[in-house]
């Protein structure tokens, strides 16, 4: 979704700038802007498209010999279509205020109106622009920081701005259930909706808190514009390094980090085996615990309902999980004996974060998150982080499989906490899953076979994907996969739901995808190819070495190696990950960014 980047000092602009907002194109957008106030006044520019970011940064100036003030944005379109009217920075009428937003302002068409009665002009279609006329409106009568502090106050919904003023040395940055962090060097500052966009020059950072205002000119303020107190300023540093975002020898990054999974698996089950089993300061809630609720979004989603079960099957501990939009409003029941556990990738998803804050009332909070010190890692009262490391294509591969490390290694704690299996069958248990990585290696040396059978999904518009048990959210992932990067639509379902209505689809021209593998559900699901073969279907199967049934059924194999059924999902999500990669790949799509999608989804 949108990004913000911010820069008050000395220095080549148009390399720090550029820099900056191209960290933050992973979050995706649709145009860009900036605007730059110097000696000479406010210059504003702005690009439509992706990709236009040298083109928008190549205006800025290089010599560093003067303190510049300047502000840019990637924009996400929410409201208004792609235009240069409603790209950011966003203007008043005067042209004095500049002000770039992430967010959403609810109630901007009641103040637009209002706005437009006392003689303000629109020119956007955007909810951002009533801000920088509300603030025109106030700074007739009061100080720039007073003027910013009422207009902020009327705003209702979710934001981080940050705005300059033609007449004012100070820029001012604020938010509301939306990150923004600033970062200091010396006499430069930076602000960002992703730290990560300034971590190359500085680590010291204060992440705003909500309804918080930084005022920057040769120093920083913070101060409250709602009902907070004012704070002290305490710059921390954080242990963040810049991640290297580069493809290296791979064409796009969902490829690279597809081949990333060996790694992640073994970084993230050190750091949680260290952090969780070793340190001997686990927090009390996890002996107490009644009930485990997971929420999150989509493929983090997906990762919750296998956490589900291995939770249970492992502690015994009852789970239930939520999508993080629904949760968030419907008043759940929830005790303090409860522990609501958020899984995110980016730590900034809007709805998770808003569930987050909902249990944190009333119960403990957990995170499982991969990047530090964003919004979850900081309200929750413990987080498990997954080692993946920044993850940039839009599609989430590795954190997916990181989460599910996190899950597996968390399930097996909380059994031995509950007193339900031994250590000696921990240790069985971690054996296996240290074996993982050398076994995705192995199917990830089979990327050429998998590349050739995703030739069969080229012309076509639709996939079942079937799966039963653990593999049944492994189904649901292959499918979002194949339908967000390649745009074919494609259904996830129990493998036992299909006769309740799905198999009325079936025919040679709808590609069937079961995962087959040899666990507690492996007869049942021969039931279900069998099914499906008597109808014609077309079956692609993902099926163990061993395997000798399924094999003789089936149109198209995929081998996977055999492992422990808790874990088995480790593996079979790699396959599928690469058919939708390869699948997208020869339809022509941007695998990377595919259209309309936002690698962080910072609002509702
Ligand atoms: C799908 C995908 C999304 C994210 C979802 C949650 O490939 O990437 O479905 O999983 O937007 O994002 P995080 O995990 O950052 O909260």
């Amino acid at each position: 979704m949108c990004g913000i980047f911010g820069f008050i000092g000395k220095g080549n602009i148009q390399d720090i700038v550029r820099k900056g907002l191209q960290t933050l194109e992973y979050r995706g957008y649709d145009s860009c802007g900036y605007a730059l106030l110097s000696d000479s006044g406010l210059k504003v520019e702005k690009k439509i498209g992706k990709g236009k970011i040298e083109e928008l940064t190549s205006s800025l100036p290089i010599n560093g010999s003067h303190r510049l003030r300047i502000i840019s944005h990637t924009r996400w379109a929410t409201h208004g279509r792609v235009t240069q009217e409603n790209a950011h920075p966003q203007l008043d009428c005067a042209r004095e205020i500049a002000l770039v937003h992430n967010g959403i302002i609810e109630n901007y068409k009641a103040i637009k109106e209002s706005l437009e009665q006392e003689g303000h002009r629109f020119i956007s279609e955007t909810d951002t622009e009533v801000i920088t006329h509300l603030i025109e409106k106030y700074i007739k009568r009061y100080e720039f920081e007073e003027a910013v502090k009422k207009a902020l106050t009327e705003l209702r919904g979710s934001f981080a701005v940050v705005v300059m003023w033609v007449n004012a040395g100070k820029v001012i940055a604020a938010c509301k259930h939306s990150p923004l962090a600033i970062g200091i060097a010396g006499d430069n500052f930076f602000v960002a909706s992703d730290a990560m966009a300034f971590l190359k020059y500085t680590k010291k950072v204060i992440f705003l808190e909500d309804e918080e205002m930084a005022v920057i000119d040769r120093g920083v303020d913070i101060l409250p514009f709602g009902k907070n107190r004012k704070r002290e300023k305490v710059f921390q540093e954080i242990s963040m390094e810049p991640g290297k975002i580069e493809k290296g020898d791979f064409p796009h990054f969902m490829l690279k980090e597809i081949f990333e999974q060996p790694t992640v698996v073994k970084s993230t089950a050190r750091h949680i085996l260290n952090s969780l089993f070793f340190a001997n300061t686990p927090p009390r809630i996890i002996k107490e615990v009644e009930r485990i609720i997971l929420v999150g979004c989509g493929t983090s989603w997906h990762a919750g309902l296998l956490g589900e079960y291995m939770i249970e099957e492992l502690s015994g501990v009852p789970v239930e999980v939520e999508y993080a939009s629904e949760f968030r409003y419907r008043n759940p029941v929830l005790s303090e004996r409860d522990l609501v556990i958020a899984i995110s990738q980016s730590g900034e998803t809007a709805d998770t974060l808003a569930a987050l804050r909902e249990a944190k009332k009333k119960c403990n909070v957990f995170a499982i998150c991969n990047v530090p010190g964003s919004s979850m890692d900081r309200i929750s009262d413990y987080v498990l982080y997954t080692k993946a490391g920044p993850e940039i294509g839009v599609a989430s591969t590795k954190a997916f499989t990181a989460q599910l490390t996190v899950l597996y290694l968390f399930a097996l704690y909380l059994a031995r906490e509950k007193e339900r299996i031994s250590q000696q069958v921990i240790d069985i248990h971690i054996k296996e899953l240290q074996n993982i990585p050398a076994k995705m290696e192995m199917i990830l040396g089979r990327s050429k076979e998998i590349e050739n059978i995703s030739q069969y999904f080229l012309g076509k518009n639709n996939a079942l994907y079937l799966g039963r048990g653990f593999q049944f959210p492994i189904a649901l992932e292959g499918a979002l996969k194949l339908k967000e990067v390649s745009y074919i639509h494609a259904e996830g379902y129990p493998a036992a739901e299909m006769k309740h209505g799905p198999i009325a689809l079936v025919d040679q021209e709808m590609p069937v995808v079961f995962i087959a593998v040899q666990d507690s559900s492996y007869q049942k699901i021969m039931g279900n190819v069998e099914e499906v073969k008597a109808r014609g279907g077309f079956i692609i199967a993902l099926v163990n070495d061993e395997d000798r049934e399924v094999k003789k059924i089936a149109d198209m194999v995929i081998p996977v190696p055999e492992t422990s059924q808790y874990i088995m999902p480790l593996l079979t999500v790699i396959p599928l990950q690469l058919l939708a990669y390869y699948t997208a790949l020869k339809r022509g799509c941007d695998v990377d960014k595919p259209r309309n999608l936002a690698k962080s989804v910072t609002v509702e």
